[in-house]
């Protein structure tokens, strides 16, 4: 099978393509990513000497180009996880997430809709718990949340998510959407919480936590997340949503603890030392309280279960940054820099 990627040099995708390429032989897997500043073809370096990956730079805002990769490698799947993803920068900067994420996913659709008439293509589209807005100290995301997005970034995904639904309503075309919860393990641009937390402890720099830190994310290591996609697309039904969570709620300020305490472990710093660098900063606008997703119908229906526990994970992450500056080196480009500059500068 032909399976075009979108996003595959970003963090999940990455993931996705270094874990699914060497064990499926029998698929070519067609990435297709604009290179932006969140892509790194460092960490597809082994993945680009396969025999069944191929690489096409492309802004999927370009309807011509997504045209154009559709009528050449002739994809029978399309497993789509371009995105502008970061919230904070959606903030400060909307446009580009309404281009790639709406205008973005609605070009891909429209391809499909072109080349996939006869019913024969699959549109996975990878979306987040984002959608469903900020629950308080109780309650959990299910399938039927209503959708209730608080920032640019969530918004644009939820237009997204509602596109595809039309278009499998509308035009019967072939679609599947999983709603994840925040990732983490390796590769992750550091600009999301874990990797700028662990790589600021290890060079002794203030970890800025956000109002108070009682915010909670719902955790899943990355590789759990790219499963759970395999598992709905080979084993999931046409139309269906469905959440993916870890179970693994967790307060920002324990997170940050936690990573203290490991990355203390594993450098021989003093952890005290490290929770010292805790600064607390001016909350994020619009900054959603609570995220937990109830993932019993994945767990039910397809018997997804994640591998990786918080402790677990969070230490085979730090570990993989501790084990690896050069591609830490390759990420904080000059635009990385001005990114942290913009966010922390005046933040107080
Ligand atoms: P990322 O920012 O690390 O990577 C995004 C990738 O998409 C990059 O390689 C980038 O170059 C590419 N891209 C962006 N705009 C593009 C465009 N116009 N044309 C082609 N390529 C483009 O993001 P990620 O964390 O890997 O997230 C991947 C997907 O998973 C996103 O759709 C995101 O909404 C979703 N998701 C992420 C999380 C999370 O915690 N990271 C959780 C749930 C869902
Ligand atoms: P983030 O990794 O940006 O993911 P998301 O906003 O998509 O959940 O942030 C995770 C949580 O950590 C969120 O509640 C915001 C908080 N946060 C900080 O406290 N400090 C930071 O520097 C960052 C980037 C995030």
């Amino acid at each position: 099978m032909k399976i075009v990627v979108t996003g595959g040099a970003g963090f999940i995708g990455a993931n996705f393509l270094n874990h699914f390429v060497p064990k499926h032989p029998e698929h070519t897997f067609i990435n297709v990513d604009k290179l932006t500043y969140a892509a790194n073809l460092g960490s597809l370096a082994e993945v680009a000497k396969a025999d069944n990956y191929r690489l096409e730079v492309v802004d999927i805002v370009d309807f011509a180009a997504v045209d154009r990769v559709f009528t050449e490698h002739q994809p029978e799947l399309v497993i789509h996880f371009a995105a502008e993803s970061h919230v904070d920068r959606s903030i400060s900067g909307p446009r580009a997430f309404i281009q790639s994420n709406i205008e973005g996913t609605f070009n891909l659709l429209e391809a499909a809709r072109k080349h996939w008439s006869d019913g024969a293509g699959l549109f996975h589209h990878v979306s987040t718990d984002e959608v469903y807005g900020s629950l308080g100290d109780t309650g959990m995301f299910t399938e039927s949340t209503r959708y209730d997005p608080s920032s640019p970034y969530s918004a644009s995904k939820a237009a997204s998510d509602h596109l595809v639904r039309a278009y499998a309503r509308t035009f019967k075309l072939r679609t599947r959407i999983t709603n994840c919860s925040n990732n983490y393990g390796p590769l992750q641009f550091p600009e999301k919480l874990i990797p700028l937390m662990v790589l600021n402890a290890v060079e002794g720099k203030p970890l800025p936590v956000y109002g108070e830190g009682l915010n909670v994310r719902d955790w899943l290591y990355v590789v759990d997340h790219c499963e759970a996609i395999w598992k709905v697309i080979h084993e999931g039904e046409d139309g269906e949503t469905y959440n993916i969570g870890g179970n693994n709620e967790v307060r920002n300020i324990d997170v940050v603890k936690e990573i203290c305490a490991i990355v203390a472990e594993l450098s021989g710093k003093p952890k005290g030392e490290l929770e010292g660098l805790i600064t607390y900063v001016k909350d994020r606008p619009g900054h959603d309280l609570r995220y937990a997703i109830d993932a019993t119908k994945i767990r039910t229906e397809l018997g997804w279960e994640p591998t990786e526990t918080f402790a677990t994970g969070l230490r085979k992450t730090i570990a993989w940054y501790l084990d690896n500056p050069a591609w830490i080196e390759q990420v904080r480009t000059g635009e990385y820099r001005k990114w942290i500059e913009k966010n922390y500068d005046n933040r107080g």
